[in-house]
């Protein structure tokens, strides 16, 4: 019998942009206090991306960072994958964008869209690949500059969000590895979290709104905490595993009342979950990696340790991963 194969991590990479937008400069913009804003989601500050700067050079940095710690040739990648809802181009895809700035060339190239989910989703379709011995060493990326689908007139919205990159490389070993990951969607949820236009479906104004995020926040922020438990569960049974087994928790990096509730629920101490909103909000699919890199480069997150790492966005899509260190 052949030996089973794992996905593991060889090295992380994380890059927030130099620009930091703080709640006392939001302040300005909209009708908010810092005060509300630390209350209701944790958030103190965001980074913004400059002029010109697109998510692939984002992810170029946290890339070059992860392929710098797992110390190995580029070249030697063998497929990229790249979760993101705001990419340069309609087209090529931000992965090929990658892979032209990395200097490789052939393996494959694709970007995936579940918005907040997305790099768990990237996550695991890598497995899948390495599973099944179809790659060896992938490149999975969250990276996005949320800033420019951010309508900066609404305070509903416009505080929860900023700009940032992550990215892992995972690795074919007999180890473990990655023991299994869970991905889901419900489409009718739509219009509580959305941009409503698109290069298909055009906007019908001149209407800022219609090119950038909506948000029913309060409904969102229900069915996110229900839902993340829920899939804590499904993974958890799927491993034959109980929550005292959990050492980390890597969350989506939404808003701290949410997290916390999630932790709670899983019997979580809060040195047990690794949270970064607070210092770039809500990166969308770059705020998983950019907890594991912030966590595994302080030394927090040991090798051997259990780490479950899970998110909600828009679609609704939700998901998780658990994997060993
Ligand atoms: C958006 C969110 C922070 C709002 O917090 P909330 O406690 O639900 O607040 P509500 O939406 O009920 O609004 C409460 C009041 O604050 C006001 N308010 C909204 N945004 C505000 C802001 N930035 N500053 C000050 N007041 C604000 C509202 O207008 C409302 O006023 P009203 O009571 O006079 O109508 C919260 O719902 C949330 O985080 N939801 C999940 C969002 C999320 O994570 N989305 C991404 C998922 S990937």
């Amino acid at each position: 019998m052949s030996e089973k194969i794992y996905s593991r991590i060889i090295g992380t990479g994380r890059y927030l942009p130099e620009k930091i937008l703080t709640n006392h400069d939001l302040e300005t913009l909209v009708d908010t206090s810092d005060q509300w804003i630390r209350e209701r989601t944790g958030i103190e500050q965001r980074h913004i991306a400059a002029e010109g700067q697109t998510t692939c050079d984002l992810a170029e940095q946290a890339s070059l960072k992860a392929i710098e710690m797992a110390g190995i040739d580029p070249a030697t990648i063998d497929m990229i994958v790249f979760a993101t809802t705001t990419p340069d181009k309609v087209f090529p895809s931000t992965a090929c964008l990658l892979q032209q700035r990395l200097g490789i060339r052939g393996c494959p190239a694709f970007d995936i869209q579940a918005v907040c989910t997305g790099f768990v989703y990237a996550v695991s379709v890598a497995d899948q690949f390495i599973k099944t011995g179809m790659a060896k060493r992938v490149l999975v990326v969250g990276a996005e500059t949320l800033s420019r689908i951010t309508n900066w007139q609404d305070r509903t919205t416009c505080i929860l969000f900023g700009d940032g990159a992550g990215a892992v490389l995972f690795e074919a070993s007999n180890q473990p590895g990655i023991l299994s990951t869970h991905i889901h969607a419900d489409g009718q949820y739509e219009d509580l979290l959305h941009v409503p236009s698109g290069p298909s479906k055009l906007p019908q104004s001149d209407d800022i709104a219609e090119k950038t995020m909506a948000m029913k926040g309060n409904e969102v922020f229900k069915v996110a905490v229900n839902t993340l438990s829920r899939i804590a569960n499904e993974t958890l049974d799927a491993n034959n595993m109980t929550k005292d087994q959990i050492d980390w928790l890597v969350p989506h990096q939404a808003n701290l009342r949410i997290i916390t509730a999630t932790a709670k629920k899983l019997g979580l101490s809060d040195k047990q979950v690794v949270v970064t909103v607070n210092k770039h909000a809500n990166t969308s699919s770059a705020s998983v990696p950019m907890a594991l890199d912030e966590a595994i480069r302080d030394g927090r997150i040991q090798p051997g340790q259990t780490i479950l790492m899970e998110a909600f966005g828009g679609g609704f899509t939700w998901g998780s991963a658990l994997l060993k260190y």
